[in-house]
């Protein structure tokens, strides 16, 4: 789900405040931001155990392909008060990086290889199980 957040600005530019539990649908433990990024090459392909996310892309665009096992949608974020939802439990796919993006990712636990499902069939088992 995109959710496009109030931009505060005034004659000294924009500002967006986003809080944990409130905004963000969860308590913030984690903070990664991905650069750097070239137009074809995808990054995520995986799914979190516990881990939400929040997704948002504060300079440039991308789009992004949620999986939830039965459906997916592909979301843009080409503006820097756009934010999407990743919950746990749903397999994520980054792509179509403009050559400028920044992607800050807000997440709901510390980072724990074990909590990564990077199989799609292992995760079609877990969701269906
Ligand atoms: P990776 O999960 O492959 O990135 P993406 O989700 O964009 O495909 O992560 C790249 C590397 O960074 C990998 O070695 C794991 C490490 N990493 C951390 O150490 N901490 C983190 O919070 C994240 C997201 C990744």
């Amino acid at each position: 789900m995109i959710t496009t957040h109030r931009v505060l600005g005034d004659h000294r530019g924009q500002l967006v405040a986003l809080e944990g539990a409130n905004s963000v649908p969860f308590d913030i433990k984690r903070v990664f931001y991905i650069f750097g990024t070239q137009p074809n090459v995808p990054r995520g392909n995986h799914s979190h155990h516990q881990t939400k996310q929040y997704l948002i892309a504060v300079n440039g665009s991308c789009k992004v392909t949620l999986d939830d096992g039965s459906e997916n949608s592909t979301y843009d974020l080409n503006e820097p008060n756009k934010g999407l939802f990743q919950d746990a439990m749903v397999w994520g796919t980054m792509h179509d990086f403009s050559p400028d993006c920044v992607l800050l990712v807000l997440a709901s636990e510390h980072y724990d290889e074990a909590d990564y499902i990077r199989n799609y069939e292992d995760f079609i088992k877990e969701v269906n199980a």
